[in-house]
């Protein structure tokens, strides 16, 4: 500790001098941003940019949604370790729903479509888990919640990345500022249309100019969304498909994402990879989702929560939870209809195959084989 004179007049004015200095430095920081480990620099950087307040929530030790959720068989207590500690290092409140194993799950409770046949167990055992927790968010009334699964990795900087999602998730689904409640407008023009009228530009929007929208009074990501897939093996930018509900084609690009790995680490099981084709390294873009696979990670609104029951719990169980995920975002098998789903790519959960017996990776899937030496999150 160094001991101190109470500072005379004059270092006070050259002290407030180069306070204001500083500040202006601050505010007029070109690239907002992603500079920090979570932390809030960029935050105040873009209060002081918009006058708009800012989105603290996002940084509270439940992401700003109201709880986490993690899914995983109580027998893997490999993988609670593992994901209790990945959540003290990111300061994150986790709580668990059990795992189900498919062969407890009796016939009668898996609605199913007429000429379908039960689908493998080990889909069945993670259908059932998923819905417990969707299932939980609803009887709980919770406004929001994430869902992963409890093999998931994500970046020690999540926190600031979701931050960057939510201004462009509010940029998406959130009515114009120049705009009034009676007829809200959207800087997507392909969003909340009659899909008869849906223009077939790709409305791009850039992250460093995002328009100003109404602040929303639910949820920090916006109140205007059923799903946010953040974790996934792949998703595809919205495309129209003949008998398939039209999804809103809206894109915020975000270029120099710092927090973006080079294209040589991006993977997709989705081809073209247009996110790797089209753009330049270090982008991130935030879109309506289409073609979705693997649930590592997704938040559901109270109000896609109730729908998301409905159409995956109580309708035919025929395929992996992921692609009734997908037929719940863009429509498909049973009736179904599209919902208000975001997500990006990459996204912001990935899969984390530990050292070990390959084996190990999956209850599900069947990765028998060989030994891993070297960790690695994919
Ligand atoms: C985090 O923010 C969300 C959104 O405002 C809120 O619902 C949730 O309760 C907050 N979490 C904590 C632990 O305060
Ligand atoms: C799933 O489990 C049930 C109940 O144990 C069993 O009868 C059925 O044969 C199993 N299905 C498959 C495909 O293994
Ligand atoms: C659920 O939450 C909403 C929004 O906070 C509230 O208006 C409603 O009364 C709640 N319902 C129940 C059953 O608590």
């Amino acid at each position: 500790m160094i001991s101190r004179q109470p500072p005379t007049r004059s270092q006070i004015i050259v002290g407030a001098i180069l306070t204001s200095i500083l500040l202006l430095f601050f505010f007029h920081g070109r690239n907002p941003g992603l500079n920090g480990l979570g932390g809030r620099p960029a935050e105040l950087r873009r209060f002081g940019r918009t006058g708009k307040p800012p989105n603290s929530d996002i940084f509270n030790s439940t992401l700003g949604f109201e709880k986490i959720f993690v899914i995983g068989l109580p027998t893997r207590t490999d993988r609670r370790d593992g994901i209790i500690l990945q959540a003290a290092v990111s300061n994150m409140e986790i709580d668990f729903i059990d795992g189900v194993k498919g062969d407890t799950v009796p016939d009668k409770a898996i609605p199913i479509g007429k000429d379908q046949s039960r689908i493998g167990n080990a889909s069945i055992g993670s259908w059932r888990a998923h819905m417990n927790a969707v299932q939980e968010i609803v009887h709980r009334n919770l406004s929001s919640a994430l869902i992963l699964e409890d093999d998931v990795d994500w970046d020690i900087r999540l926190k600031q990345q979701l931050y960057d999602f939510s201004l462009a998730s509010r940029a998406l689904t959130q009515p114009l500022s120049s705009s009034s409640s009676s007829s809200p407008r959207y800087v997507d023009p392909t969003f909340n249309q009659p899909p008869d009228s849906m223009p077939n530009q790709i409305p791009t929007i850039k992250f460093d100019n995002l328009p100003s929208t109404i602040a929303p009074i639910v949820s920090p990501y916006g109140d205007d969304w059923d799903l946010l897939w953040l974790g996934h093996c792949g998703v595809t930018f919205p495309f129209d498909r003949p008998n398939h509900d039209k999804l809103p084609k809206g894109r915020v690009i975000h270029f120099d994402d710092v927090t973006v790995p080079p294209k040589g680490n991006l993977w997709s099981l989705n081809k073209p990879f247009t996110l790797v084709q089209d753009y330049p390294e270090h982008t991130r873009a935030i879109h309506h989702t289409q073609e979705g696979v693997c649930s590592l990670g997704y938040a559901i609104s109270q109000r896609g929560a109730r729908k998301l029951l409905y159409e995956l719990a109580l309708k035919d169980v025929s395929d992996g939870f992921d692609i009734l995920l997908r037929f719940f975002c863009e429509g498909g098998k049973a009736g179904r209809k599209a919902h208000k789903c975001l997500t990006a790519q990459p996204g912001y959960f990935q899969h984390h195959r530990a050292v070990g017996p390959t084996s190990h990776a999956s209850d599900i899937g069947n990765h028998k084989g060989g030994y891993r030496e070297k960790g690695l999150t994919i």
